[in-house]
């Protein structure tokens, strides 16, 4: 019996459907395509310059900074030589914080070091309130390392910690530690320097700490993988989406410890829209060519990181994820990455089973930074 055009179409779209009800492999890539083309059209609105413009009109005011004095107050970023944390390290100067830049080179630290010192000459003793360490978030003894140096350095508690450093690594890799390099930076890392300094954070003047986790809106397309943490067991590798699950993992992480650990400390994340910035442009080339003209300057990136770490803290919840100085849904619509606080807890649970396996390693291979603390 002829077919015509209609026919064939439907019986085609009936045949895909049936694959997709079937194949649990098949759904999940649909589901994936989904969820991320719903992220790509609110983030056309949202994450992009025209969406930052909208929203500091609408809701960004004068009060926010007015009455912010970070004087005394100590401000550790990770990743401080470049984009956001550049940006970020400069506002939290200009409100009169110290402001240790944690950065794993020590060309581009010092760098990044002489240029805040040049931008900010006017500023009342601003350059003498800067500090550079020799940190690699990525490797565990360096993380330790950073951690007794800091201390011995005679620094008062911090009162901020910016978890700012980050990577999209393509080819799966290693640390020298033998872990995948995407999860050591993103998370492992922020997790053992936080765990390290959280016992003096709590004694930070006036009981107001902050960890503040730069995460990615990326995080919107994944649930939260507490098992598979290395991208071991999917194949084939990939970064997008190990970087999108460390990204919620960051997320959740800020969960735990709003849930468990002191109240002295806030432990907030948020995501700074699409920014030109090193990271997009070498990790992302295509989406960076295709979206440039729109993207975000690191300044207005680096936006909502220094209103977290200055805003008042009854303007904050703890646990919080936050988007333009204001909290954002931890989900997209039909998006399907609910989680429970019980896999939070696994995901802690296996954080801790790292610290413990690699901690012998760490304290072997703990040799004194090339790159002592400097003024
Ligand atoms: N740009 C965006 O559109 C966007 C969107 C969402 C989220 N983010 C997040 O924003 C944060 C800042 O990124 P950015 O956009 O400002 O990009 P960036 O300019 O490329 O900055 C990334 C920073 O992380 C540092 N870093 C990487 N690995 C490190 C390690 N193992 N130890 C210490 N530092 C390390 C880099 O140091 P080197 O200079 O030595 O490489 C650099 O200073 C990242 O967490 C990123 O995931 C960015």
């Amino acid at each position: 019996m002829p077919r015509g055009p209609t026919t064939l179409l439907r019986l085609a779209v009936a045949a895909a459907a049936v694959a997709v009800l079937v194949s649990p492999r098949l759904r999940g890539r649909v589901m994936y395509g989904l969820k991320a083309a719903q992220f790509l059209v609110h983030g056309s609105w949202a994450y992009t310059r025209g969406g930052f413009e909208r929203h500091a009109r609408e809701r960004f005011r004068e009060r926010d900074w007015a009455s912010a004095d970070l004087s005394g107050r100590h401000v550790l970023i990770t990743g401080a030589n470049s984009g956001i944390g550049y940006c970020a390290a400069e506002s939290l100067s200009r409100l009169g914080a110290c402001v240790h830049l944690l950065c794993r080179s020590e060309e581009r630290g010092r760098d990044a070091l002489t240029r805040l010192r040049q931008q900010l000459p006017a500023e009342a003793d601003a350059a003498s309130r800067l500090f550079l360490h020799q940190l690699d978030v990525s490797e565990l003894h360096s993380v330790h390392r950073f951690a007794r140096e800091y201390e011995a350095g005679g620094y008062p508690a911090p009162s901020v910690l910016v978890h700012n450093a980050g990577v999209m690594q393509q080819p799966r890799a290693l640390t020298s530690e033998g872990v995948e390099v995407n999860f050591a930076t993103n998370v492992l890392g922020p997790f053992a320097l936080t765990e390290l300094l959280l016992p003096r954070m709590v004694t930070a003047p006036g009981g107001d700490a902050r960890v503040i986790f730069v995460t990615s809106a990326g995080m919107l397309t994944e649930c939260l993988e507490a098992d598979d943490l290395e991208y071991a067991q999917a194949t084939p590798f990939d970064a997008t989406r190990q970087y999108s699950r460390n990204k919620r993992q960051q997320v959740a992480l800020a969960e735990h410890y709003a849930a468990h650990a002191s109240d002295k400390v806030l432990f907030l994340s948020c995501h700074p829209g699409w920014v030109d910035t090193p990271i997009l442009r070498t990790s992302m080339p295509s989406f960076y060519q295709r979206t440039q003209s729109m993207l975000r300057t690191p300044e207005q990136g680096a936006d909502t990181v220094v209103w977290l770490a200055a805003a008042p803290r009854e303007q904050l919840v703890n646990g919080g994820f936050y988007f333009d100085r204001a909290p954002a849904k931890k989900h997209l619509p039909l998006s399907d990455t609910r989680y429970s606080m019980r896999d939070v807890e696994r995901l802690y649970a296996q954080l801790q089973g790292y610290r413990r396996r690699l901690e012998p390693q760490v304290a072997r291979a703990s040799p004194p930074a090339s790159l002592d603390a400097q003024n």
